[in-house]
């Protein structure tokens, strides 16, 4: 098994590629924190997780608050004795608009893209650094790599995202801390009706919003929408020790959106 004796931490993990994520690193052998605000699919993925055999503890934290992104990645490691890697998947599209930007939105988009992680990330350090190294994975997306025609906002913390970690990888290489980002495309997830429907994109008014739905993903090269473990292999590789040369990197896994 690709994960085994690994202690790590998915968020985000109730839905989309968080959770086909927590299910696939428990099937490879890890001990995973399940983190997410939804508790009732925190229990459903946990209990997924365990009934296949693995070992999972659910955790319930609003990561808008720091606290709770402290407490998340202590509980896992209290919980299980010790951490080796932290995937911080979790994320928020924010305003579309930047006349009339909303400011409470955008405050959102920059906490839970980038807040939470750094918070994570400091407390995740020392605890990694004890196992003799591991791994810190981020999400970011091809909006990181690229601008964003209706999501400026977003891609301005998703760049961000992709920053620190390049950044952080340079700093944490000589403790064998590894540090990656993986950048989904267009992904079959509740987050996409997000994007597609918020209400402050004018374009959009008067619009079918389940036509524009089941077209996303026909502009993209390989002319579908990646399924959430799709993403979430990806994101195996970069958490275990076969990625254990790659760090900085901002993997696309977008069917060759960005190519
Ligand atoms: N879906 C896409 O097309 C796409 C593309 C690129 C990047 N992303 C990124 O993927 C991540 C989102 O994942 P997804 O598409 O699998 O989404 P999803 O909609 O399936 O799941 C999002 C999860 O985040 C949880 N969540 C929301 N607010 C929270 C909070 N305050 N505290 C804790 N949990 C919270 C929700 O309860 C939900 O379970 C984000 O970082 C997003 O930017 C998504």
């Amino acid at each position: 098994m690709r994960l085994e004796g690994k202690i790590g931490i998915v968020t985000a993990a109730a839905s989309g590629m968080g959770r086909a994520g927590a299910l696939r690193f428990a099937e490879e052998g890890a001990k995973v924190g399940v983190v997410d605000v939804d508790a009732a699919g925190v229990e459903r993925v946990v209990n997924q997780i365990t009934q296949a055999g693995g070992e999972a503890k659910g955790i319930v934290a609003d990561l808008t608050k720091d606290s709770e992104s402290r407490r998340m990645v202590q509980e896992t490691a209290d919980a299980f004795g010790g951490l080796d890697f932290v995937w911080n998947h979790v994320g928020h599209p924010g305003p579309s608009r930047v006349e009339g930007v909303d400011m409470a939105d955008f405050d959102l988009a920059i906490i839970l893209n980038l807040r939470t992680l750094v918070v994570a990330t400091d407390v995740a350090i020392p605890l990694i650094r004890k196992r003799g190294g591991g791994s810190l994975l981020y999400t970011a997306s091809t909006s990181g790599i690229r601008g964003s025609l209706k999501s400026p906002i977003y891609s301005m913390a998703k760049f961000g995202v992709i920053g620190f970690a390049k950044s952080l990888a340079k700093r944490l290489a000589p403790e064998n801390i590894r540090v990656n980002a993986v950048c989904p495309g267009t992904t079959e997830t509740p987050m996409l009706r997000a994007f597609t429907a918020r209400p402050d994109q004018d374009e959009m008014k008067g619009k079918d919003i389940d036509a524009l739905l089941q077209n996303r993903g026909s502009d993209v090269p390989m002319r579908r929408r990646a399924q959430p473990e799709e993403i979430a292999n990806a994101a195996l590789f970069l958490v275990s020790d076969e990625a254990s040369y790659v760090t900085g990197a901002a993997l696309s896994v977008d069917g060759g959106t960005t190519a």
